[in-house]
């Protein structure tokens, strides 16, 4: 048998919508405050799309970034992964809406759906691609417009959530020189799969006017039951993947952008500081399956991804499903 082909991440990119939607805003439709949601979520302020703007839209600008950061064209990809539950459409796929868009005319292209967790689902699909030889360079987007399935009768959840697209180029670390996947976490959970959930539109409960009226098609959230499972997950990930290293190579960890409590109490369990942790929710809230590649491309941006050291990436959420990368810078 042929041996794996190391893989390593050739580039990043991301976009948000321009629409910046303060506190404040939610202070005109609901029983909230920005004290309130500052203080509980770190959230300052999320991005919503445009009324003519869908989540492959948002795709198409990240990953443009994303390939020219790697050096290379769209027609030069073997594949595209998209990661969302906010799809443009049912049917067919939004990956397939951004491999027309980009002219990626030698791809396959399909969707993955793992909620938050669905980034690093994608990364690690991407990864088994290339590393058995099935593919050279992989587009893997992860990216919401989730303002569409928002309640805003609910202020336990509405509050929470943005949108926004970040995008990663894969392809054979010989080729690349940097990023390089060392080790991948998946895992899930469906007993909890009504934490977090979207009742109607699917086999199960079909769309009537009955169901669109009573906000069955918008996401309900059982936001204490979650918090837990979050700050576990977030914290026992870490441990998992610095067991075999020492503290030093940690260069940087990029955690889902759940909520700066469940971060800042997951850091507590590992007696860590946030001084090697990239949190950006106070911009964009939480943006689901975008929420890790927004943040590592600001990683990169900003030069905290050091070469030589490691970077985790960690993220978990609906399902419950819950995932991590080992990365070598
Ligand atoms: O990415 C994965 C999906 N996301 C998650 O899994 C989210 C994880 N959970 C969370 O981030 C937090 O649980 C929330 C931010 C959703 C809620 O924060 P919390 O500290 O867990 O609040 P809570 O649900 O325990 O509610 C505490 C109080 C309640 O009032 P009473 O019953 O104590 O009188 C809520 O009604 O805060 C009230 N409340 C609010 N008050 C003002 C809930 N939402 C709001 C609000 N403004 N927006």
């Amino acid at each position: 048998m042929a041996s794996r082909i190391r893989v390593g991440i050739a580039g990043t990119g991301a976009y948000v919508p321009e629409r910046v939607v303060s506190n404040d805003w939610f202070e005109e439709i609901l029983d909230t405050n920005d004290e309130w949601i500052v203080q509980r979520t770190g959230i300052r302020e999320r991005r919503f799309a445009a009324e003519d703007e869908a989540t492959s839209d948002l795709c198409v600008h990240a990953a443009e970034e994303a390939l020219r950061n790697a050096g290379i064209t769209a027609d030069e990809l073997d594949l595209i992964i998209v990661a969302t539950i906010s799809p443009d459409f049912q049917l067919p796929s939004t990956a397939v809406l951004v491999q027309d868009r980009l002219g990626a005319t030698k791809a396959g292209a399909f969707d993955v759906v793992a909620a938050c967790s669905g980034f690093v689902t994608a990364l690690h699909t991407g990864e088994a691609f290339i590393a058995a030889g099935r593919a050279r360079r992989v587009l893997v987007i992860g990216a919401e417009t989730l303002s569409r399935f928002l309640n805003f009768e609910d202020r336990g959840s509405c509050i929470i959530f943005g949108d926004g697209a970040g995008a990663a180029v894969l392809m054979p670390h010989g080729e690349c020189g940097q990023g390089e996947i060392l080790r991948t976490s998946l895992g899930a959970d469906g007993s909890g799969y009504e934490f977090i959930h979207m009742p109607g539109g699917g086999t199960r409960l079909p769309a009537t006017v009955e169901t669109v009226q009573a906000n069955k098609h918008k996401i309900a959230l059982k936001g204490r039951e979650t918090f837990k499972f979050a700050v576990q997950r977030m914290s026992s990930l870490i441990r998992e993947f610095m067991e075999d290293h020492e503290p030093e190579e940690l260069g940087l960890i990029v955690p889902h952008q759940v909520n700066r409590r469940i971060i800042d109490a997951a850091l507590d369990r590992l007696d860590m500081t946030d001084e090697k942790v990239l949190v950006n929710i106070q911009k964009y809230g939480n943006t689901s399956a975008a929420s890790v590649p927004v943040a590592l491309h600001e990683a990169v941006t900003q030069d905290r991804c050091i070469p030589g050291k490691l970077v985790v990436l960690v993220a978990f959420g609906a399902g419950l499903t819950w995932g991590g990368t080992l990365i070598r810078w």
